[in-house]
């Protein structure tokens, strides 16, 4: 059973109000709440149509950015990692999702270093090993941390670079199958994924990286047609859904939601 495209489950948070508060590299105006619900109710949807059980947990207006649960945690089959998010608005966004995991596994650990730092955007699970990127939000420590951690359940991990300018290594990349990649091109030039299939992300639709392979479902960000046909060519099912957003927080698919299968 393939660990990186086959899940149970999967846990999303609805937006709060305070979503128009979210962190953001570039002011591209401000995010319209019942548009990111209306967006977060067809993710939701299309996750579910899968057949999978998926959690909705409620806003929680003192995180703006608490929408994007995917950098709270670490989800892997023998137990879920607890992360330590580099942007200072976010930490408390990893304790409040710790209950929720522990209600669903027999292991739950954490990230605990005073200077360890680490966000799950910056994670990509693959069949054979986890990408870490280095990033503003990633540090060393919390690579190092993890390493140790996943090591234990017989895991190898991998340190990589997110790109310069680029807030999370998954924001330029997400795993289709076991063995292909869609990637940015500035992304794939660092050599990061030698041995897999690289699907390349047409020049000018970098923001279509962020897909997640869900079950039988690849969800990808709508209005970037030539990443959806390059996708649809190679054989894969997909959903658009809209991030339009979502993006304005420089948010996509991949950190709207944790995916795993509990043990
Ligand atoms: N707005 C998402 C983040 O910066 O973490």
């Amino acid at each position: 059973m393939s660990v990186s495209t086959r899940f149970t489950h999967a846990i999303t948070r609805r937006p709060a109000a305070s979503i128009t508060r979210g962190l953001r590299a570039v002011d591209t105006g401000t995010p319209d709440l019942s548009l990111m619900q209306a967006h977060h109710d067809a993710y939701v949807a299309a996750l579910r149509e899968t057949g999978a059980t998926v959690i909705e947990l409620a806003p929680l207006d003192a995180y703006p950015d608490g929408v994007f649960v995917e950098d709270t945690a670490l989800c892997l089959p023998q137990g879920a990692v607890i992360m330590r998010p580099g942007a200072p608005s976010r930490l408390g966004e990893a304790a409040e999702m710790a209950p929720h995991l522990r209600a669903l596994y027999a292991q739950v650990v954490q990230i605990t270093g005073s200077d360890s730092f680490i966000e799950g955007g910056d994670i990509l699970v693959t069949e054979k090993e986890i990408l870490v990127g280095r990033s503003a939000r990633t540090n060393a420590a919390g690579i190092a941390e993890l390493s140790g951690l996943v090591a234990l359940w017989g895991h190898r991990l991998r340190e990589v670079h997110t790109p310069p300018g680029v807030l999370h290594f998954k924001t330029d990349c997400s795993l289709l199958d076991a063995d292909t990649i869609l990637s940015t091109q500035r992304l794939s030039a660092l050599g990061c994924f030698d041995g897999y299939r690289v699907i390349p992300v047409p020049e000018g639709e970098e923001a279509a990286a962020n897909t997640i392979r869900f079950n039988d479902l690849i969800l990808m960000p709508a209005g970037f047609p030539k990443t959806r046909d390059a996708i649809a060519r190679a054989g894969f099912a997909l959903r658009e859904i809209g991030n339009s957003e979502c993006a304005k927080l420089d948010g996509g698919m991949s950190c709207l939601s944790l995916r795993f299968t509990p043990s």
